[in-house]
This record gives C-alpha cells, structure tokens and sequence, in this order.
C-alpha cells in the first residue's frame, strides 16, 4: 500500500514503533532477536545504495535471514518473468518479500498472488515508495513535533519522483502545507488538472508557484528532488545547468527561507545541480539524518508486516 492506505492510526504506529526501534540503534549492541527464524528477501529491479542497504541492515539487525537476490545474476537474465521470480522466492521461505521495479504497480500485482510471502513496495516506477515517506515524515516529526499548519515546499522533479508522491499523501494527512516549486515541465499534469475533478483530493490543496525565491519564504522545510534524467522525455528542461540557475537551493535561498528551515533530500543528490554542496552539508540539512531515521523506519516497518503477533501485542 502507500500513504493514501494508511489511515491515521496506522501512520501513528509506524511512528511509535520507528522510536522504540531508534533506541534499539542507539544501543552499544544493536542486534535484536525479534525477527529470528524470518527471512527477508531483496529484489531490486533498478539501482539503489541506501534503500536496499537500510532494508537489509534492518532484517539482519532484527535477526531475519536476508537474502539479497541480484537481478542480474538470477533467473530473470533467463526471461523469467517477474511474478514467477516472485513465486520462486515465496516458495524459497521468503516471508517478506522487498521489491524496487521500474514499472508503477508491480509491487502490487505480486502481493495480489503471493499468499505466504508479505510484499513491502521499496519504489515502484513514479508511482510510490512508501518507506522513504515514512522516514521523511518521521525525520520532520522528530524535529518538528507536530506537522500541523507546516510550511513544506518541495523543490524539483516531482512529475517523475515516486518520493512526491508518497510524501504528499503523508503530508496532507498529518496537516502540513505543501507548495512545489518546479519548472512547469516537472508538476505532475494530474496535481493540476485533477483539481475539479475531486474536491476532497489531498493534492488540492497543493500550491505551486515556480519562483523559488518567492516559494521559499515561511518555509519550515525545502525537500528537494533528484532530477530524475532516467524517467524522463527529452526536453523538460532546457539544461541541468539552466535548472539549477533558477531551482537550485543554495545558501541564498536557504537564507530567504530563514534559520530555522530544515533542508531535505532523499538521495542520491546531484550536488551543484538541485542543492550547493554547501547547504547539502551544511548546519541545516537533515539528509544524514534521514538515511539514519530510515534503518529505524524499516526495523519498525519489517517489525510490523513479519513479527509474531504476540510480540507485536507486547509492543502495541
Ligand atoms: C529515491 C528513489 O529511488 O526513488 N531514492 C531513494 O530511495 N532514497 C529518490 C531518487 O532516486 O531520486
């Protein structure tokens, strides 16, 4: 599912148990025995450094087995498709079953025919990807408390990035104000053109304005996106060098957003081209901590889809 399933009280104990697991990580020994005897298997159809990381360092810190199948050196270099890959493994023990694909909604024909095997989505085309939502909107709760009435403005190619998406469910869902700023080529057409069409829709309430300088002002947080060169047509912007003259968030703009902005990325960043190296790093961002938040959010996550009900019971 992504953030649009979830309801609120759902939200809320993935946030609770994301805690207890931060303090599991802050522990000297960190390994935990709750996952013992669950395998959980990695299926990556396109690249990644920290999710899959995150995800495998959260099953083995929980005790699970974790099995990370590569793409390239398994059966699906043969033609096997990606369901019968998928079967493969829940025949293989899997209990959870992470997958990251390149087409929007894979993730969710699998699940509809895996019976054994809990299916958790790490990125599915420029559709969703729901645990980096999570980890965002755990990371703003962390340094925010409530999200409530928040200025977020999101910065970049939210027409292709799965991060958007999910993050504007989650945001519209705990009450923040989200403002995307893009160059018109890069606003997703359904934010503008599904507006009439649903009144209660979350992305409603969306306001984009292109001008980052004017974007930026009362801003709590900048999320900026990765321009996503892969999912994209030819054309949608004139360079990255033209893009990151009008959208690239630096120390100015930081400074207009004033002292107290936090500055968020997902990763990988294009340093130069949607953030300076200088704010990527500097005393605002929060991105090494988003990375970090991210082994507690899938810990809780796993914990959640794979561990004994009578532990989760205690835990509740
Ligand atoms: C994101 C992704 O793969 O969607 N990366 C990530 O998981 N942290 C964002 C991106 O690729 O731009």
């Amino acid at each position: 599912m992504d953030l649009d399933a979830l309801s609120a009280d759902e939200l809320a104990l993935v946030m609770r148990t994301a805690e207890v697991m931060e303090g599991v990580l802050r522990r000297e020994v960190k390994k935990v025995p709750t996952l013992r005897g669950r395998t959980v298997m990695t299926l990556f159809y396109e690249p990644s450094t920290r999710t899959r990381v995150s995800f495998e360092t959260a099953g083995k810190l929980l005790s699970a087995a974790v099995v990370n199948v590569s793409v390239q050196q398994s059966s699906v270099a043969k033609g096997e498709s990606f369901l019968d890959t998928a079967l493969t493994l829940q025949a293989s023990a899997a209990d959870v079953l992470v997958v990251r694909h390149p087409h929007a909604g894979a993730p969710y024909l699998v699940a509809r025919h895996l019976q054994r095997t809990a299916v958790v989505n790490a990125g599915d085309g420029a559709h969703a990807h729901p645990t980096q939502a999570l980890l965002d909107l755990y990371t703003l709760q962390r340094r925010l408390g409530s999200l409530q009435g928040r200025k977020v403005v999101m910065v970049g190619d939210a027409a292709h990035s799965r991060v958007a998406r999910s993050n504007l469910w989650g945001l519209a869902k705990l009450g923040a104000r989200v403002t995307l700023c893009a160059p018109p080529t890069l606003v997703p057409w359904d934010l503008l053109n599904g507006r009439e069409q649903a009144p209660d829709h979350p992305f409603r309430n969306v306001e984009v304005e292109s001008d980052l300088r004017t974007a930026v002002r009362g801003a709590d947080v900048l999320m900026a996106l990765r321009i996503q060169k892969e999912r994209q047509r030819a054309g949608l912007i004139p360079s990255l060098r033209e893009y990151a003259e009008h959208w690239q968030v630096t120390d100015e703009v930081m400074a207009l957003a004033g002292p107290g902005a936090l500055l968020m990325h997902p990763g990988p960043m294009n340093e130069g081209v949607e953030v300076s190296s200088s704010v990527a790093h500097g005393a605002q961002s929060v991105i090494e901590e988003q990375v970090t938040n991210g082994l507690a959010v899938r810990m809780a996550v796993l914990f959640l889809v794979a561990a004994p009900q009578e532990s989760q019971r205690e835990s509740a």
